[in-house]
């Protein structure tokens, strides 16, 4: 992860050159950029320097630039956010620092119309369909929101999206994006390794992923399902989807209800559900 927007990725080249997103590919040989507008960029360092999204900055899949706002203010004290018009509590994220930092990465980067997300607790619902959307852009922009929220002319002209990560209200932006970053770069292709797919997840298909088991076989007075010890991945599989059906049905029936199921799924969830009763 970088910190800061005007670093050329060589320093041997003119800032000049590095505008042309061939160039700043060629140069990282990462396939996707993302660019992160915040007010703490100093919140990304530590999640982004782990597990999977540093290894796939690491193997050159993806580079996270955070970019501080108030390093586009122009006053002494740095003021990126300014009291209400109308009045009502809090402050409001200023729009010229923004729109200076948002037309200051895309020039750095040469691609004009990046899709840029507004983090807000007015966004649309984010879930795994939007992530794997996401994973197949070859740049992004975050901007983080703080204190009451940020100047509407934002949202109006710059943003192309605005997420929440759920119904209810975080102190600022920063984390939203960590998650959607996070959730977005295991998806990129060839992050994740082949043991370590992402096409059982949770989600990913709809539904809750099936339970999982590791040794030992035996663990105090409980064991591991014998269908999962029988070496048979035909019966095996059909008892994982069975458990994702089951699942979902109780913890998030609202999923089901999006699924084309089979008659046979159906009456097997209803035989299940009412023996439990
Ligand atoms: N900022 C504050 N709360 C948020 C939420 N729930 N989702 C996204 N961004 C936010």
């Amino acid at each position: 992860m970088v910190m800061g927007s005007n670093e050329a990725p060589n320093s041997f080249l003119p800032l000049s050159v590095v505008k042309s997103s061939a160039w700043w590919q060629l140069l990282c040989g990462a396939l996707m950029r993302i660019d992160i507008l915040c007010l703490f960029p100093e919140m990304f360092v530590s999640p982004f320097s782990h597990s999977i999204v540093k290894r796939a900055e690491d193997n050159g899949f993806v580079k996270v630039v955070t970019h501080n706002i108030r390093d586009y203010t122009h006053d002494r004290h740095g003021t990126a956010d300014d009291y209400p018009y109308g009045g009502g509590a809090g402050m409001v994220l200023k729009p010229e620092p923004i729109f200076e930092a948002c037309e200051d990465i895309g020039q750095l980067t040469g691609v004009g119309n990046i899709p840029t997300i507004l983090l807000t607790p007015q966004g649309r619902p984010f879930t795994q369909r939007i992530a794997a959307e996401l994973a197949a852009q070859p740049q992004l922009m975050f901007i983080c929101g703080h204190y009451e929220g940020v100047d509407e002319r934002v949202a109006e002209h710059i943003v192309t999206d605005e997420l929440s990560i759920g119904d209810y209200v975080l102190t600022g932006g920063e984390i939203a994006a960590m998650v959607v970053v996070d959730s977005v770069v295991r998806l990129i292709p060839g992050v994740l390794g082949s043991d370590e797919s992402a096409a059982d997840d949770s989600h990913s298909e709809g539904l809750l992923e099936y339970p999982q088991y590791t040794r030992p076989e035996q663990f105090r007075e409980w064991s591991v399902p014998p269908i999962l010890l029988s070496g048979n991945h035909g019966e095996i599989a059909a008892w994982r989807r069975r458990q994702s059906l089951l699942r979902t049905a109780l913890r998030r029936p609202d999923l089901l209800d999006k699924l084309t199921l089979t008659d046979k799924e159906l009456a097997w969830i209803s035989d299940s559900l009412s023996s439990q009763r």
